[in-house]
């Protein structure tokens, strides 16, 4: 599927993956709509890719707000004639154990609000366009560690597990109405998202313009998944062995953090 004359509604594009991913996909021909909170941010990325002869609609929006997404999807449709792909990859991580949250019940909710029922709002608005067209692609963002459980994310891995969920039922009910969908499972990614976890400093990542790569294909390709071997396999392991496969890798992820920790001490 070429991205050429395609207009793309992109979540998250004011920073990270999203905001380079929108600039591959505007310098291959597609339309970008860029919704994020930040409208300046929103507007240097549109700007970017403007200058680069390519074409962006910004579309301010916090997509924790029911009503704010409401009116979003509202001018989005309004403004653009065509709408073949709605890329949800706004989001919020939270890094904090589960002991640490035993009067924290809002870190579950807020998650939940922005990368799951956000990116479902978002989805249901755009639906009756899809379905007028014929054709319609949603690209939900989730992670590897859905794959392969690490401890400390739970607020953040429910809401991404909870989208992948409602990915897998979109496809099965409306696919053969011309809806299809991809999740994309990324692994840790250079960003600000994970730059705000200090111990992480030192830790390999993929790069952002690889992952942003990843949200291209997605859009291009339309395949059911995007996702590294080591979380295929991760994914086959959960199923079938759930106890061994959530067990036995947590010593390496504590000897992990003790390292990352140590590294971060030594080199500051
Ligand atoms: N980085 C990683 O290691 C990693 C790993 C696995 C999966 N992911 C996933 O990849 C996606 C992109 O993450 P990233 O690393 O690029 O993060 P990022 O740089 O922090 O970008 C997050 C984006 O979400 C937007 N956003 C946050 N809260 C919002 C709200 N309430 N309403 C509207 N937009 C909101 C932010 O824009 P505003 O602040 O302007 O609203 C920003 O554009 C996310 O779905 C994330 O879960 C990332």
């Amino acid at each position: 599927m070429k991205l050429k004359g395609q207009t793309i509604v992109l979540t998250g594009a004011s920073s990270g993956i999203g905001a380079e991913a929108a600039k591959i996909m505007a310098r291959r021909g597609a339309t970008v709509c860029l919704v994020a909170r930040r409208e300046e941010q929103l507007r240097e990325v549109q700007e970017l890719i403007e200058a680069d002869g390519g074409c962006a609609f910004i579309y301010p929006c916090d997509l924790s707000d029911n009503v704010a997404i409401e009116a979003c999807a509202a001018r989005i449709l309004a403004e653009q004639p065509r709408i073949d792909a709605l890329v949800n990859n706004a989001a919020h991580s939270i890094r904090r154990p589960i002991e640490q949250s035993l009067d924290r019940l809002h870190d579950y909710q807020r998650t939940v609000q922005l990368n799951y029922i956000g990116a479902v709002a978002m989805t249901l608005k755009l639906l009756p366009r899809f379905l007028e067209q014929g054709h319609g692609h949603v690209v939900n963002i989730s992670s590897l560690s859905t794959q392969v459980p690490i401890p400390l994310f739970s607020a953040y891995l429910a809401s991404k597990s909870a989208l992948e969920s409602f990915t897998r039922s979109l496809q099965a009910e409306m696919g053969h109405q011309g809806i299809s969908t991809t999740v994309v499972y990324f692994p840790m990614v250079r960003t600000p998202m994970s730059s705000r976890t200090a111990i992480y400093k030192y830790m390999p990542m993929m790069h952002v313009k690889k992952a942003a790569g990843w949200i291209v294909e997605a859009c291009e390709k339309r395949p059911a998944r995007i996702a590294r071997p080591m979380g295929k396999l991760g994914s086959v392991l959960l199923a079938a062995l759930p106890g061994p496969a959530t067990k036995l890798p947590q010593p390496l992820f504590r000897g992990m953090d003790k390292l990352l920790a140590s590294q971060l001490k030594k080199k500051g």
